[in-house]
């Protein structure tokens, strides 16, 4: 008792995330060897101690990494272990959008966002931002004060500040997300959120270009979901999405990558692989990186037998995935969360039956479940960047 009054709950957190990386670390030290670039069977990764996804994506030339965020990274040692284990990019799951940062029209809270950025130099990680110009987490504010003559005045201003104030220390930024909603009625398919309302198409150019004058080094990223699976909807939005792309590039907007969520449903079987090939080939062929920015897999639909379960998770991360890192331009891919015991998925699709949700790499206890085997084989077996 002694201790903990000494050192108080939250000192103890520290020494005990620090305590429980260092053991990680030295096992990611450990598997830094790497074994040559022949595929390694599943058996083998096991027994060639690869326990971090990142150390097998990396082996091929990617980047992999989760959303998480300060809530979690701060307070939970064991998971802040596991993720510091697996990830090597870091992107905050809400920590970097307006609500959070923004108490009101005239202030920026950075406090959880500074500790992230710390946390991120402290073990290595790369920092993604998401996002600097949403119609959603807009904070309360917003709606009462923004409007169509001030409303270029914020966004400058909210790009200016934020991406500034991490200038060079961030490996990509979605600067625009989720600008495109088909069917909402628009022949171009754009969404008819607050700032396409006060500042028309333009918003999108207007954002790259402050983004790019921000942080010249960040690679500046389009991000929107909604366009793997072959169905009606997902084919509109994969076609408004290139004509955007194909806009944004006539006119000269800094963009330099696509980002596609890839939030998945295991119970979806319109799937067609030569779809997505030609879409990631089209994307490509505009000189655009491509990243995997929030890939998770919902079991809603799905048997409530866990084994049954995650073995039909694991074959959609496996069939997703197989594709999408076929294709060069992929650089990185991003699970929207690393463990069960933090998905949005539990609040925002839950099952039917009412059990827990498993759409992550890791379980609730944070052990190795056949989703991450499925994501380690996958880059294990894709070809070398
Ligand atoms: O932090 C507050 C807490 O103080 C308060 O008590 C609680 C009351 O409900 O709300 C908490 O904020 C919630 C926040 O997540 C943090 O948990 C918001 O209500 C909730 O709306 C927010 O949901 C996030 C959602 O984006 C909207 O921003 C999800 O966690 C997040 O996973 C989800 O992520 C989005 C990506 O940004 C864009 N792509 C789709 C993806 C899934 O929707």
């Amino acid at each position: 008792m002694a201790i903990q009054s000494r050192l108080g709950r939250r000192r103890l957190l520290q020494i005990g995330i620090g305590a429980a990386i260092a053991g990680c670390s030295s096992i990611r030290q450990r598997s830094r060897q790497g074994f040559g670039s022949h595929s390694l069977s599943p058996s083998a990764l096991a027994t060639a101690g690869f326990n971090s996804l990142a150390q097998v994506a990396s082996r091929k030339g990617f980047f992999y990494g989760a959303a998480s965020d300060y809530a979690m990274l701060s307070s939970d040692a064991q998971f802040a272990a596991r993720y510091v284990e697996n990830c090597r990019i870091l992107v905050p799951e809400n920590g970097l959008k307006w609500r959070a940062l923004r108490p009101s029209p005239t202030e920026f809270d950075f406090t959880k966002t500074d500790w992230l950025f710390d946390f991120a130099v402290k073990y290595s990680l790369q920092m993604r931002g998401h996002t600097l110009v949403w119609h959603l987490s807009l904070p309360r504010w917003f709606s009462e004060t923004v409007n169509s003559r001030n409303a270029e005045r914020h966004l400058v201003h909210h790009i200016e500040s934020v991406a500034g104030r991490y200038a060079g220390k961030v490996h990509s930024w979605d600067v625009v997300n989720e600008a495109i909603e088909v069917p909402d009625g628009r022949p171009d398919g754009l969404r008819k959120s607050p700032w396409l309302e006060f500042l028309g198409e333009e918003y999108i150019d207007l954002s790259f270009r402050v983004a790019a004058q921000a942080d010249p080094e960040a690679l500046r990223v389009y991000n929107d979901y909604g366009l793997q699976y072959d169905t009606s909807s997902h084919a509109a939005k994969r076609h408004a999405a290139l004509r955007l792309l194909e806009r944004l590039q006539a006119k000269g907007t800094p963009i330099q990558a696509f980002g596609i969520q890839s939030h998945l449903r295991a119970s979806e079987t319109r799937f067609n692989a030569e779809k997505l090939r030609q879409f990631l080939r089209d994307i490509a062929s505009m000189g655009l990186k491509i990243l995997i920015t929030e890939l998770d897999v919902s079991d809603q639909g799905l048997p409530a037998d866990i084994e049954q379960r995650d073995r039909l998770v694991a074959d959609a991360y496996r069939e997703y995935l197989d594709v999408v890192l076929d294709e060069p331009a992929v650089i990185a891919v991003l699970t929207w969360g690393l463990s069960d015991r933090y998905t949005w998925l539990s609040e925002f699709k839950p099952r039917e039956d009412g059990l827990p949700v498993r759409p992550l790499p890791l379980d609730e206890n944070l052990e190795r479940k056949p989703a991450w085997w499925a994501i380690a084989q996958a880059f294990d077996n894709a070809p070398l960047r």
